[in-house]
């Protein structure tokens, strides 16, 4: 029996058991007073379109978030984009508008830049070193290369890195490295966008990168108080300034909340309760 009050979101993606975001949700749904439900469904290879549709052919089902490896992907399966996911190729919010419309947003750009703020970790001018050219990464370029940053992107598979930084390159400063010329750089802001944390390892960059001036900021986050594998990296190799993505997290999130219920949440309050919750 469906409670009329109710709303039902959904996460698809493949793995989704390490999400936060329900824990958030919950959070988020006392805040608003709106009783809405957040489930993960993971999303096996070729099977998106199909649990997408019968998700959403549901009556109270209003939305859905995207993740791994999915963001780009869906694109194909979406009635209607926001200009800011058109820009960005990329998607990590589902709206459903009326029956059998969906609408496309990606709230990742606007909640990394939010976060970086809220950490004073986003200068004017700064070398920003990006790794990672999935989902993720399509996501927070435009509003990272809108602060006026050169942004330099780095991936494991090298062309990938070539065409993100193509895309984009009409926008602002923005370049690829080769694994032989990342050596020569400095960045004041380093980026791990990868999902390699989802797996325990850590991107292959060189060590001479970081300094212990170099500002690290990890899109993926641990529970029970642990360290990201490449935070641990990077405190290893001497960076002070290290951060997860806890307040990504929250704040992305929060811009979702916004898109589905007209209603924004608070980011701290719920940094705050997020991290006791988890025990971080
Ligand atoms: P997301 O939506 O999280 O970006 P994705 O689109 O599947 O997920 O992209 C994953 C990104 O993490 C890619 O840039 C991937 O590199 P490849 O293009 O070479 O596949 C990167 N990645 C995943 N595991 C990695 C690892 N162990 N080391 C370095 N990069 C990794």
């Amino acid at each position: 029996m469906v409670d009329l009050d109710n709303f039902y979101i959904s996460l698809f993606g493949n793995p989704v058991s390490h999400s936060l975001s329900p824990v958030v949700h919950k959070i988020f749904s006392k805040q608003i007073n709106i009783k809405y439900f957040y489930k993960t469904v993971l999303t096996p290879k070729n099977c998106l379109n199909i649990f997408l549709k019968k998700f959403f052919k549901e009556k109270y089902n209003l939305g859905a978030n995207i993740t791994l490896p999915y963001k780009k992907k869906i694109i194909q399966h979406i009635d209607i984009l926001t200009n800011r996911a058109k820009i960005c190729g990329s998607v990590n919010t589902l709206k459903k508008i009326e029956d059998n419309v969906l609408l496309g947003d990606n709230t990742d750009g606007i909640g990394i830049i939010a976060d970086l703020k809220r950490l004073n970790f986003l200068k004017e001018k700064n070398n920003i070193l990006l790794i990672g050219a999935g989902g993720a990464a399509y996501g927070i370029v435009p509003n990272l290369i809108s602060k006026n940053n050169n942004i330099y992107i780095y991936n494991r598979t090298f062309y990938k890195a070539k065409i993100l930084s193509e895309k984009f390159n009409k926008f602002g400063n923005i370049f690829y490295l080769k694994n032989k010329t990342i050596k020569n750089y400095n960045f004041d802001l380093i980026i791990n966008a990868t999902s390699s944390g989802v797996f325990n390892q850590v991107p292959d960059i060189p060590k001479s990168i970081i300094s212990e001036n170099s500002y690290c900021y990890d899109l993926c986050f641990k529970k029970n108080g642990r360290i990201t594998p490449f935070l641990k990296w990077c405190k290893k190799h001497g960076s002070n300034y290290l951060q997860d993505g806890i307040g990504m997290l929250v704040c992305q999130a929060a811009h979702s909340c916004f898109l589905w219920f007209k209603k924004f949440p608070n980011i701290k309050k719920t940094i705050i309760k997020l991290k006791n919750k988890i025990k971080i």
